[in-house]
C-alpha cells in the first residue's frame, strides 16, 4: 500500500486551484485528513469546512497520463447510483489540474476474509450491479473488451522472454499449452459484450463500509466501460482469494449472490482467469517493484491458484 505521503496534499495544489475549490465548497476548509491505501500519485483527501460540511476530493495534474483515469471518473460518476457508489458533486479542471469532488464517507475498507461480517454486504452489492446498472447509464463509456484484450496475451510474451511467470517458471511451463489456447483477446472480447455499467477494478481498497450501518459502497470507477455483467463478478474472484477463501470458496460465495456469475460461460471464466494472471504475471516481472510490484506477485499467485481450479 502507498502511505499517503506519496500522494500530493491539499496544501500543494496550485493556490489558483485550491481557490477555485474553496469558492466552490462555499466554507472555509478546516481540517483535512487523508486516506490510508491505494497505489495512484494523486491527490485524495477529505476536507472538513467551517460550516461542517464534508466533501471528499481526488484530484491529479493534467500532465500525468493517469489524469484521463480522473476524467473518465467525473464521466462515470455522474450516472451512478447512491446505493452502489457515493455521489460525485462536482468536477472542474483549472489551472492544469482535474479535480472531483465526492460525498464523503465514513468509513473503512471492508473485511473480505471468509466469515467476516462485512462479507454479505460486499457480495449483495456486487450482487446489485447488474439490476442498478444495466441498461448502461453512462453513454459516454467504452466496451469493456477494450480493457479485457489488453490483458490478454502475457503468457506468450512471458514465454517468448524466458521470464517465466514472475519467478513460476515451471508452473507456466507445464501448463503452456492450455494457457496459450485460453490466452485469446478475441474470446474475452467476445464473451464480455454486454449493456451493463461495469467497475472493472472490484478490490476492498475500491469499497467503503460505511460507519454504523456497514452499507458497501463502491469507489473508484476510473475504469468503468459497458460490458456483460459477469465480468466484475470475475475481477472479484481473485480478490477473494487474496483474503483467504479457497478458489471453489470464492466462486460459491459468487454464486450464491450474482445472478450473473451463474449464468456466465464457464470457459469464458477460464479464459478470463488467464489472461488477468498472464497480466499480473508479466507486469511483476517488468514492471515497477514496490507496493504494486508486490501486490501483482500475491495477486498472480491467487491467479495460478484459481486457473489451478479451474481447470484442474
Ligand atoms: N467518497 C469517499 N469518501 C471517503 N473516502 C474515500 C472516498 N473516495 C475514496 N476514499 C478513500 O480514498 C482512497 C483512495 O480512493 P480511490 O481508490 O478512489 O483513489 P485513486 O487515487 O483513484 O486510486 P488508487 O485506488 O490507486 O488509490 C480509498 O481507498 C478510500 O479510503
Ligand atoms: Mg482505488
Amino acid at each position: 500500500m502507498n502511505t499517503p505521503s506519496m500522494r500530493p496534499r491539499w496544501e500543494g495544489l496550485p493556490d489558483e486551484v485550491r481557490a477555485k475549490v474553496n469558492a466552490r465548497l462555499g466554507s472555509p476548509v478546516v481540517e483535512v485528513s487523508y486516506p490510508e491505501g491505494g497505489f495512484t500519485p494523486g491527490l485524495a483527501v477529505r476536507l472538513t469546512c467551517a460550516d461542517r460540511n464534508e466533501v471528499f476530493l481526488k484530484a491529479a495534474d493534467l500532465a500525468l497520463p493517469m489524469a484521463s483515469h480522473y476524467r473518465s471518473e467525473a464521466v462515470v460518476g455522474e450516472h451512478l447510483p447512491s446505493v452502489v457508489a457515493p455521489r460525485l458533486w462536482w468536477s472542474l479542471e483549472s489551472h492544469g489540474w482535474i479535480v472531483n469532488a465526492f460525498e464523503a464517507v465514513l468509513g473503512g475498507q471492508p473485511d473480505l476474509r471468509p466469515g467476516s461480517a462485512d462479507l454479505p454486504g460486499v457480495l449483495d452489492v456486487v450482487g446489485s450491479l447488474e439490476q442498478e446498472l444495466t441498461p448502461c447509464p453512462a453513454p459516454g463509456v467504452g466496451p469493456v473488451g477494450e480493457t479485457l484484450s489488453s490483458l490478454a496475451g502475457h503468457w506468450s510474451q512471458l514465454a517468448a522472454a524466458g521470464s517465466g511467470s514472475g519467478g513460476q517458471d515451471s508452473w507456466a511451463a507445464s501448463r503452456r499449452v492450455r494457457l496459450t489456447e485460453l490466452d485469446d483477446p478475441d474470446r474475452l472480447v467476445k464473451a464480455s459484450a454486454g449493456d451493463t455499467l461495469v467497475h472493472c477494478d472490484l478490490r476492498a481498497d475500491n469499497m467503503l463500509a460505511e460507519a454504523g450501518t456497514g452499507r458497501i459502497r463502491i469507489l473508484d470507477w476510473s475504469w468503468g466501460a459497458r460490458g456483460a455483467a459477469w465480468v466484475d463478478a470475475a475481477f472479484f474472484v481473485p480478490q477473494l482469494i487474496l483474503a483467504g477463501h479457497s478458489p471453489a470458496g470464492a466462486e460459491a460465495e459468487l454464486g450464491a449472490r450474482v445472478p450473473a456469475w451463474r449464468a456466465v460461460d464457464p470457459e469464458a471464466v477460464s479464459v478470463f482467469a488467464v489472461a488477468i494472471t498472464g497480466y499480473w504475471a508479466w507486469n511483476q516481472a517488468n514492471g515497477p517493484g514496490g507496493a504494486l510490484g508486490a501486490y501483482r506477485g500475491r495477486a498472480a499467485e491467487a491467479g495460478r491458484r484459481w486457473i489451478d481450479y479451474r481447470l484442474g
